[in-house]
């Protein structure tokens, strides 16, 4: 799928050159074009959020897309009336696509196009022919081209992290990772890649990231991102988690559903191609994006239950369930972040399934040791409608991870507080810097909104690149 143009244009939304034009309606309000008032007094066109009424003229296409009330309209109900309008715009065969640009909202109605018209057909031999809209074009008097731009860029690097998140694990290896992280840093002055590979990686004492890796015959790889936008403002680390297959190793998964495990990638996906979005936009900050990237499998040199591990710390960690693999690889990934002298650190990771089954897909679980930091995390996630919800920690939680042979376990018996648990764990390794962790297991994929549905979803992408301009100097 070749991208979308985007653009903004300084005038009046009917004048548009496009084939279909698209019309907000507020519920309870009327639209002064006559023709299109007396869809409204038929009922035909209606002002809910998320509704869409199709109206013709003159060779042109116009669609009534409802948006709740005036005022209780924010971005999220921007981004789902764009998805409407878009999905109806190219079931209808639109080419070229006109929004008014809605004050304050414009942004996060390109958000809602490009986010909902993002397909993965790549591997598809047949093309779709409905899949035809080459332009969309935000109109209006007062239209920021800049908001409009950003948007673009948030909402692109989003869709590039998706491609990453279902491209198969025999293409997305985590050689393949780094290669997209080098292609990405080729095209930005202000970003530089460092990498190391399974030598380098244990040569750095990360025996804990080795250990996971040393079971497969894939290349693993820590990719290491350095974004330098000036020297003002805190040093922001970025760290996600790159399983890019995990098959719980020796302790191995049941097969049902183990496909899904492709996605285990989502975290370092995000933090790759937020780094590009952010880099793009020259963002004026400095950030250490770290990526431990590796295969999870079980064979003749897997890591066995009980094996006892070293990461770049010290800390010694007892294997006991080696399909908790991502705070292994986190645990050497936050020392590095550390060692790299990183202010505040956030890690996205899909590391429980116990997340799924608290939160779904509709929050990411957050964890932090910085009331503060944590509530910016929380904010930009509101702002970009990437939700997440803070649990707690405990003492009672620290003990759980207490190890009977080495300091600490990576999976208690017993599958109490497991996502609380996992977040405790990779607490040990992030020397009491402001951090938060946010668990992404339910939102990387199947999220259920209207403008990502099935599939890779992308998410945090944009909740990063917020981060970023909020900590910009
Ligand atoms: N990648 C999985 C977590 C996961 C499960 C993500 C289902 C999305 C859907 C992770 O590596 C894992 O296997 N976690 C275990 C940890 C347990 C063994 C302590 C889990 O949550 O069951
Ligand atoms: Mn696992
Ligand atoms: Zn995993």
């Amino acid at each position: 799928m070749p991208p979308i143009a985007v653009s903004a244009r300084r005038g009046a939304p009917e004048q548009t050159d496009a084939d279909t034009r698209v019309v907000g309606l507020f519920e309870g309000e009327s639209i002064e074009d006559a023709s299109l008032q007396a869809l409204v007094e038929s009922g035909e066109a209606k002002g809910g959020s998320g509704k869409v009424a199709v109206a013709h003229g003159d060779r042109k296409r116009v669609l009534i897309a409802g948006l709740g009330k005036r005022d209780e309209l924010d971005a999220e109900t921007a981004r789902v009336a764009a998805a409407a309008a878009a999905g109806r715009a190219r079931e209808l065969g639109t080419r070229s696509l006109s929004w008014e640009a809605l004050d304050g909202v414009a942004g996060a109605l390109v958000e809602g196009t490009l986010l909902r018209l993002y397909r993965f057909d790549r591997f598809k031999s047949k093309e779709d022919e409905n899949d035809g809209v080459e332009s969309l074009e935000l109109a209006g008097r007062t239209v920021s081209e800049e908001e409009v731009e950003r948007a673009r860029i948030g909402a692109e690097a989003q869709n590039k992290a998706r491609d990453l998140q279902n491209l198969p694990a025999n293409v997305a290896t985590p050689v393949f990772l780094a290669e997209r992280a080098a292609e990405i840093a080729a095209q930005h002055d202000s970003l530089e890649l460092e990498l190391l590979d399974r030598e380098g990686i244990v040569a750095a004492g990360m025996g804990a990231f080795a250990g996971v890796s040393q079971g497969s015959d894939q290349e693993p790889r820590l990719i290491v991102l350095r974004y330098s936008g000036g020297d003002k403002g805190p040093h922001l680390g970025f760290v996600g988690k790159a399983v890019t297959f995990d098959t719980g190793g020796i302790s191995i998964k049941p097969s049902a559903k183990m496909h899904e495990m492709k996605f285990d990638m989502s975290g370092g996906a995000a933090v790759i191609e937020s780094l590009g979005a952010i880099a793009q936009l020259g963002l004026p900050v400095t950030i250490t994006g770290v990526v431990p990237a590796t295969e999870n499998m079980p064979s003749g040199h897997s890591m066995r239950p009980g094996d006892v591990v070293t990461a770049m710390n010290g800390t010694t960690i007892e294997v006991n369930n080696t399909d908790a693999e991502g705070r292994l690889i986190l645990a050497d990934a936050l020392c590095y972040a550390v060692g790299q002298g990183v202010e505040r650190i956030v890690d996205l990771a899909t590391l429980t399934g116990a997340i799924v089954v608290a939160l779904g897909s509709t929050y990411a679980g957050l964890f932090s040791n910085d009331d503060d930091w944590c509530g910016e995390v929380e904010a930009a996630g509101k702002a970009t409608g990437e939700l997440g919800w803070r649990l707690p920690f405990h003492k009672e939680y620290e003990d759980l991870v207490k190890g009977e042979y080495a300091d600490i376990t990576n999976a208690p018996e017993g599958r109490k507080a497991s996502s609380i648990v996992g977040a405790e764990f990779l607490r040990r390794f992030v020397d009491d810097r402001p951090w938060v962790h946010m668990d992404i297991a339910g939102t990387a994929w199947g999220m259920d909104r209207p403008y990502v549905r099935k599939g890779a979803s992308g998410f945090g992408v944009r909740t990063l690149v917020d981060l970023a301009s909020r900590n910009a100097a």
